[in-house]
């Protein structure tokens, strides 16, 4: 998609070139200065109980009388702020992308500055509204005629607004390779295909990348990750891939994702409702080859590595059984006392691989416990970390990229429960508090580095009839890539 800022200003909208007009509206009022018979069409539709200034409403006009553009569209945002902006925004592109408009201007209606963060709100919105998943869905509606957005600012909010355009864009082809990658069902998404899939990525934009198979996986004594994968046909891939945009000596960000490419639990197995959804358990994975996407394309002047532990979690004669131990890349031993925590299992064998990144900060992302769900429900990731500064970087990154994340506790003593008499530890505590021992157990696996985790249990995807990857949190990942760098 093609994205642009268009110069202009509120009293002169109805003479702008588009095919499609749509004008978001914060508070109760619009701009007095708004031209005319744009104001005229909102006040009529006022007046006849078509159009309210609240938030969710959004108006339609074709050929607006005294408008260039051949549609106009208003969203009310309700609130102030670039969030509030944003929800509008979505709602107007839902009314535009099945019309035939190829280009959509879109401007506030009030008076108040256009920011690097409106900019790449929208083109982050506008991407996502054209999303459409077809890859083995042939019947799946045709592409959008929407191909080009424009953001209207003032002469001097144009250079911000470029930049945001510029970021969102990144974003959004980072956010759109993590939903195709993570709708793609696990017949079609297999750890080799996360492989090939990295391979491709490092050669469009200038990525060192090295898959490691079975072999040089035992070769590194990673017992734990090996054990999840004993147990299915598909071989696994270990996938590191590194973005060099500093020195070498420049210690990298790791990103850390959970590749289970398809989760059924393994022998303490799951129940069959929604274990189709379990397709998207290599959304961590995802996340991070979408963000190194991003970041591949924005060019910063820092080095990240992103590292895939990738498999399937199958139940059969050959799979690991509870009560199983095991002996981690760390030498730390493990008791399997549950087969279905398995991202632990896999992710604690990349956390020990990263130490040999030297790494600045760590960052792991996985779909780790429906507990965090229970937590948090759909809106929050969980965030995790006993660093306070890693966790205030992480938060503002979330605030900035409107993709938001909570941070949960990490005390001492919710360790207690990992104790075994079998092994060091055992994969799995309690019920309660589920997401935090989870988040305890890969704490055991990272002392040698700063460390955080995100649980994106409840975000990477949504369930009933919007079933799909959300691509999240790309956005928030990259943010935080960002303000590392310098
Ligand atoms: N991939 C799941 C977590 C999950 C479940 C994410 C449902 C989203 C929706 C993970 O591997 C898992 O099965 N976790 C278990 C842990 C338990 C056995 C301690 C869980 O959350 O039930
Ligand atoms: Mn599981
Ligand atoms: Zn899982």
């Amino acid at each position: 998609m093609d994205f642009r800022h268009q110069i202009s200003s509120p009293g002169a909208l109805a003479g702008l070139t588009a095919d499609a007009l749509l004008v978001v509206i914060h508070g109760d009022a619009f701009d007095p200065t708004l031209d005319a018979p744009i104001a005229a069409a909102i006040r009529d539709a006022v007046s006849h109980g078509d159009f309210q200034f609240k938030a969710g409403r959004t108006l339609y006009v074709h050929r607006p009388a005294g408008v260039k553009a051949a549609r106009l569209v208003v969203a009310a945002a309700g609130a102030a702020g670039v969030k509030a902006f944003k929800t509008a925004l979505t709602q107007g592109l839902a009314q535009l992308k099945g019309l035939g408009a190829k280009h959509v201007a879109v401007a506030l209606g009030n008076a108040g500055e256009v920011t690097e963060q409106h900019a790449e709100a929208l083109a982050t919105a506008a991407s996502d509204a054209i999303y459409v998943y077809r890859h083995t869905k042939p019947s799946a509606p045709s592409d959008s005629a929407m191909t080009k957005v424009s953001l209207v600012c003032s002469k001097t909010e144009a250079r911000a607004v470029q930049r945001g355009l510029e970021r969102g864009d990144a974003i959004a082809a980072g956010v759109t390779l993590a939903r195709e990658c993570a709708n793609r069902p696990g017949n079609y998404c297999t750890p080799t295909y996360l492989a090939e899939q990295a391979k491709k990525l490092g050669k469009e934009h200038g990525l060192e990348i090295e898959v490691l198979d079975r072999k040089a996986v035992e070769k590194l004594g990673m017992g734990s990750f090996l054990a999840v994968a004993q147990g299915s046909h598909e071989p696994l891939k270990f996938i590191v891939a590194r973005y060099q945009g500093a020195p070498k000596a420049k210690a990298p960000i790791v990103l850390v994702g959970k590749g289970i490419t398809f989760d059924t639990g393994g022998i303490s197995i799951k129940p069959s409702a929604e274990m189709d959804e379990m397709k998207f358990d290599m959304g961590g994975a995802a996340s991070v080859l979408g963000t190194l996407r991003a970041v591949a394309q924005l060019k910063p002047k820092l080095n990240l590595v992103g590292i895939i532990p990738s498999c399937e979690n199958m139940p059969a004669g050959n799979a690991i059984k509870p009560g199983d131990v095991v002996t981690s890349m760390s030498g730390q031993t493990i008791e399997i006392l549950n087969t279905d925590a398995e991202g632990r299992l896999i992710l604690c064998d990349a956390l020990t691989y990263a130490e040999r990144f030297k790494p600045a900060a760590v960052v792991d992302v996985a779909t780790l416990t429906g507990a965090c769900i229970i937590a948090l429900g759909h809106h929050n990731s969980g965030l995790f970390s006993a660093d306070d500064a890693l966790a205030d970087q992480l938060l503002a990154a979330s605030r900035e990229s409107l993709d938001p994340c909570w941070r949960m506790p990490l005390d001492e003593e919710y360790d207690e429960v990992l104790k075994s008499n079998f092994a060091d530890m055992g994969n799995v505590g309690p019920r309660a508090g589920g997401s935090i021992t989870a988040a305890m157990f890969l704490r055991r696996f990272t002392s040698k580095y700063r460390w955080a985790h995100l649980d994106i249990a409840g975000t990477a995807w949504k369930s009933g009839a919007n079933k799909g990857a959300t691509g999240r949190p790309v956005p928030l990942l990259t943010h935080f890539v960002l303000s590392s760098a310098g």
